[in-house]
């Protein structure tokens, strides 16, 4: 007999939102903000390989250099559009995300930032957690083949290595990671305490997808108090 005591969830619902509506509105916005975020960002947006446009409250930060923090601010733009898609579509999450959170915790949670992520060829996000968050989420818009999987890391991975388990044949308990398909309109929701990395976009065409975190209801969030886990701590610094 075999039981698991302490196992990963990953949450998956299937939606039926317009992905083609909400991908032409995504580029609707940047193409109408053309000029803003390329002020902002320093560049040509076609020459930016990730783009990460994230939204909090009245504020939406542009950040070409994929998950690090945000380096540059754009005021009085934070909705992609007056559609009402992406209302619902931000509400459907939350609801999702409180189904979710039922499992663990005797509490409410709200969507505290959202951005878009545009992943063009070649790009790939390195491993991460999302650090002053519970849950964070990842909806796909627009994906392709090989457009690079989501990839989650077995928490016991380093455990598992020094015993020699990470072999064939590989199953949910010795494998070091798991991988999801960016399946368009698919949403995952995970502990936002999982590392996780995306594959690299072999794709001509540029993966769209929305991330979220969420906490609890009753927090006040600030992003600027927001830190990366890959943002230079005391001691990263290279050896001279
Ligand atoms: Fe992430």
């Amino acid at each position: 007999m075999l039981k698991d005591f302490f196992s990963v969830p990953v949450y998956i619902h299937n939606f039926n939102y317009d992905t083609n509506l909400l991908s032409k509105s995504c580029f609707q916005y940047m193409t109408d903000n053309r000029e803003v975020i390329e002020k902002e960002a320093g560049e040509d947006i076609k020459s930016i390989y990730d783009l990460q446009l994230t939204w909090v409250k009245d504020e939406i930060k542009v950040n070409t250099e994929g998950f690090e923090e945000p380096k540059y601010s754009i005021s009085n733009s934070y909705k992609l559009d007056n559609l009402d898609v992406w209302n619902n579509l931000l509400s459907d999450f939350e609801k999702h995300g409180n189904e979710f959170v039922k499992n663990f915790y005797n509490k409410k949670l709200k969507i505290s930032e959202f951005w878009i992520n545009v992943s063009r060829k070649n790009n790939f996000v390195q491993p991460h957690v999302h650090p002053k968050s519970v849950f964070t989420g990842v909806y796909y818009i627009q994906s392709s083949e090989n457009c690079g999987d989501l990839r989650m890391e077995n928490p016991f991975a380093t455990q598992l290595q020094m015993t020699g388990a990470l072999e064939p044949p590989y199953t949910k308990y010795n494998t070091s990671y798991w991988k999801f398909p960016p399946i368009e309109n698919r949403l995952y929701l995970f502990h936002s305490w999982l590392r996780h990395s995306v594959e690299v976009n072999y794709s001509d065409v540029p993966r769209l997808s929305l991330s979220f975190n969420m906490v609890e209801e009753n927090v006040v969030y600030n992003m600027h108090e927001r830190g990366f886990t890959h943002k230079k701590e005391p001691g990263q610094e290279n050896i001279k």
